[in-house]
């Protein structure tokens, strides 16, 4: 039976990255009683999007759970253009199947952290992330990479509670409102990119995942009966209009993660290796970005020419470890940042996509800088190509090669 205790005579100011869920609410009652005042910040990336996360209530809860005080910012602007716009020109996307939502969101939550931190005079930062995962990594190399003096502490790394029941008991003992009804089935992180859905029957990798583990896109059954065809339309590797109409970014993702979603576009499912060594099953939906993914990498492959686009790819695996390994503030990503936003000068059109029972394909491009050039291609008689050179370029490109 657990039992009430006193806080540890105040007052050392710690801040948390406050969720509005169990772990983070335990986590604000649990360091007070260490003897900190909690100061809980609430990151909106959009989580909410389509269902409305009620920050409010969450704000009440952070409050009921003990908190001193609590922040709450809409970072999803800041979170597209510094974060998701970078790595989308990149094409990141970790082990071919991940397009990094999660991981992408974690260095932008750590700066304000870190931001706050100073704003409120605090010494120590929070998290609620397990000892298991790659979001404890991230959190933590950002905040010594922005601020090595900050303290940081993982309360669900150290406490006592084994399960999920022993935290609802804490939870109930202090009185913080925690909806105890539902029992999760699953583990969910969720931002406007996407998001990323882990434990629970998922654990069986030879079982498919059900139904109820996606909540944003349909699955084949249920999805639109009919293809569905759209024009994306980039400016410098930047996406910006839906069939030829303008849009800021955040209308423009949350149109495609609506349209996608209704085609059942941008599932993957993943045996992911994790950056503390062990291998986990991951379920993502991720509309919007697999949309853009698809059509941006697709002008890039009409407007780079071919030692560029080879030599991006490379870098395109480099920076989605890089993402993925929590190193968004290293040097070397910024280096590659440089590199990447070279290569987006030309890369200006439009895709054309056809969307449809969860497939999402290419069904025309088009650009100003494209380097396809028919004349040379074709093998109608508008042929320029000079066939007779061939025969000098093959003998001096295989001559190193002959014996
Ligand atoms: N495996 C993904 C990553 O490391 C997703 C993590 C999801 N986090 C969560 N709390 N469910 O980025």
């Amino acid at each position: 039976m657990l039992k009430k205790t006193k806080d540890a005579g105040t007052m050392k100011k710690i801040v948390l990255a406050y969720s509005g869920g169990l772990d983070t609410s335990c986590a604000v009652r649990w360091l007070k009683e260490r003897g900190y005042e909690v100061i809980c910040f609430v990151a909106d990336l959009g989580q909410g999007l389509g269902e409305g996360e009620d920050f409010g209530q969450i704000k009440e809860r952070a409050i009921a759970a003990g908190a001193l005080k609590v922040y709450i910012k809409d970072l999803q602007e800041e979170f597209i253009e510094d974060f998701i716009i970078p790595a989308l020109k990149a094409n990141a996307i970790y082990e071919g199947k991940y397009l990094l939502a999660t991981a992408l969101g974690r260095p932008l939550i750590a700066k304000y952290l870190v931001d706050i931190a100073h704003k409120e005079n605090a010494h120590a930062v929070a998290h609620g992330c397990t000892g298991k995962g790659n979001d404890q990594v991230r959190f933590e190399v950002t905040v010594g990479i922005l601020d090595p003096k900050l303290e940081i502490i993982a309360p669900v790394r150290e406490w006592e509670f084994k399960s999920r029941e022993e935290e609802m008991e804490y939870a109930a003992l202090y009185d913080i409102p925690i909806d105890v009804t539902k029992k999760k089935p699953y583990s969910i992180d969720r931002n406007i990119w996407g998001i990323s859905i882990e434990a629970g029957v998922l654990e069986d990798l030879d079982k498919e995942p059900p139904e109820d583990a996606y909540l944003i896109t349909k699955g084949p059954t249920s999805s639109a009966s009919y293809p569905k065809y759209i024009e994306v339309s980039f400016e410098k590797g930047v996406p910006k209009k839906i069939d030829g109409r303008a849009y800021k970014l955040k209308e423009l993702i949350m149109e495609l993660n609506s349209v996608g979603g209704l085609h059942g576009v941008g599932r993957s499912d993943a045996v992911e290796n994790r950056l503390v060594g062990i291998k986990s099953r991951e379920v993502y939906e991720a509309p919007a970005a697999t949309i853009i993914y698809t059509a941006h990498k697709e002008l890039e492959s009409l407007v780079l020419d071919r030692e560029l686009a080879h030599f991006k790819e490379e870098v395109s695996l480099k920076y989605s470890e890089l993402v993925y390994y929590g190193l968004w503030y290293a040097p070397l990503k910024s280096a590659l940042d440089s590199f990447v936003a070279y290569t987006q000068r030309h890369v200006t059109g439009t895709v054309r996509l056809k969307l449809s029972k969860g497939m999402c394909v290419v069904a025309g491009r088009k650009s100003p800088y494209s380097l396809y050039k028919k004349e040379l291609s074709t093998y109608g008689k508008e042929d320029k190509f000079n066939q007779k050179l061939a025969k000098g370029f093959i003998e001096i490109w295989g001559m190193p090669y002959r014996r």
